[in-house]
């Protein structure tokens, strides 16, 4: 039949199959002899050879051309982020008073987050710079003024929120303390003539009535000049960042409220931009219990 004659035995098949992976009699292997193997073995070794040595260059060309001081490129230098702290997973500070155990955390955070802003450590490792001033440090040309020296941000500063008077930031009394920083950008110059940015917080419209009376430190929620600008970490080693407390005097306990803070600089773009709507802000809940 038709049928069986197309059909070869699986003998038949297994021996073919054996043919093509090795050929006495053409001597070939897998279809291809000796030198033809050799010939695309040495053709790939050259190419992936020739590929690592361009790509080894370009590399080479190109870090040759970067500063270790400051970034080549750097983007969104107007509008740098606020970030607040204690902030544990989430942007929020949600605790019951009478529940040691859900503040004493935020409580621990802050201990940990200030300690390097201790009187000590700052006169230790940093300079009591004039206020109000840009501390502009230039390099003279080709030589580097390096390192740079930063300013004192003394935790006492931070008065009623120091952890120093109060050592539970007043979350015990239902009247806590948020630290504010902004985002370090290297050779921003936020402010204008002399007026040093502040930061000032609020409540999203319909919690207004709820946020209560807020105190900032230092006063104003000033961010000095003197602390501008930062040149990066690796040439302003100390370098400390400036922070602005704000203390939530009169929140309405069991009612979540959602504030939101921003800097007020003539220069940071805060409102309207379509790249980055959380530039210069930053919103987080808050949510005091209490048992009434
Ligand atoms: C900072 O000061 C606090 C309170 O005086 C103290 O408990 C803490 O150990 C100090 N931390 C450092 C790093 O000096
Ligand atoms: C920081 O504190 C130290 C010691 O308390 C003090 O000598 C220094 O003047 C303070 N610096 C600033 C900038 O307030
Ligand atoms: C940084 O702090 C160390 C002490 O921890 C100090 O010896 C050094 O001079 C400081 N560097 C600058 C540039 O201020
Ligand atoms: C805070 O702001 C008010 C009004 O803008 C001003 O009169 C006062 O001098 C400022 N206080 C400080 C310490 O900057
Ligand atoms: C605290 O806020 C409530 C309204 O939420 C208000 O009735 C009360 O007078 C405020 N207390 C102080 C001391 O401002």
């Amino acid at each position: 039949m038709a049928k069986d004659k197309n059909k070869k035995s699986s003998g038949e098949m297994m021996a073919s199959f054996k043919e093509f992976i090795w050929n006495p009699r053409t001597r070939e292997f897998l279809g291809r002899t000796a030198s033809s193997w050799g010939l695309i073995l040495l053709f790939y070794l050259v190419f992936y050879v020739a590929l690592a040595g361009l790509f080894a260059l370009t590399m080479y060309v190109m870090l040759q051309t970067l500063d270790d001081y400051k970034p080549t490129y750097q983007d969104r230098l107007a509008i740098p982020g606020l970030m607040i702290r204690p902030k544990l997973e989430a942007l929020e500070i949600v605790y019951s008073i009478e529940d040691t155990e859900s503040w004493d955390v935020y409580v621990q955070a802050l201990d940990e987050f200030l300690a390097p802003y201790n009187n000590s450590q700052q006169v230790m490792t940093n300079y009591e710079c004039l206020p109000d001033r840009y501390f502009v440090q230039e390099d003279s040309g080709e030589v580097r003024n390096n390192p740079k020296r930063s300013c004192q941000f003394n935790r006492t500063m931070l008065e009623d929120c120091s952890g120093l008077d109060d050592r539970y930031y007043g979350y015990l009394d239902g009247k806590p303390c948020v630290l504010i920083k902004l985002n370090r950008v290297i050779g921003m110059l936020p402010g204008k003539d002399g007026q040093s940015p502040f930061v000032s917080c609020g409540a999203k419209r319909e919690d207004s009535d709820k946020i209560g009376e807020l105190m900032y430190f230092p006063p104003n929620g000033t961010l000095n000049l003197m602390y501008y600008p930062y040149y990066g970490k690796k040439a302003q080693v100390n370098y400390s960042q400036p922070l602005v407390a704000v203390k939530f005097l009169n929140v309405t306990v069991n009612e979540d409220i959602n504030v939101e803070c921003k800097i007020n600089a003539d220069n940071v773009e805060t409102t309207g931009n379509e790249r980055d709507k959380f530039a210069g802000r930053v919103s987080f809940r808050l949510r005091i219990n209490k048992r009434e």
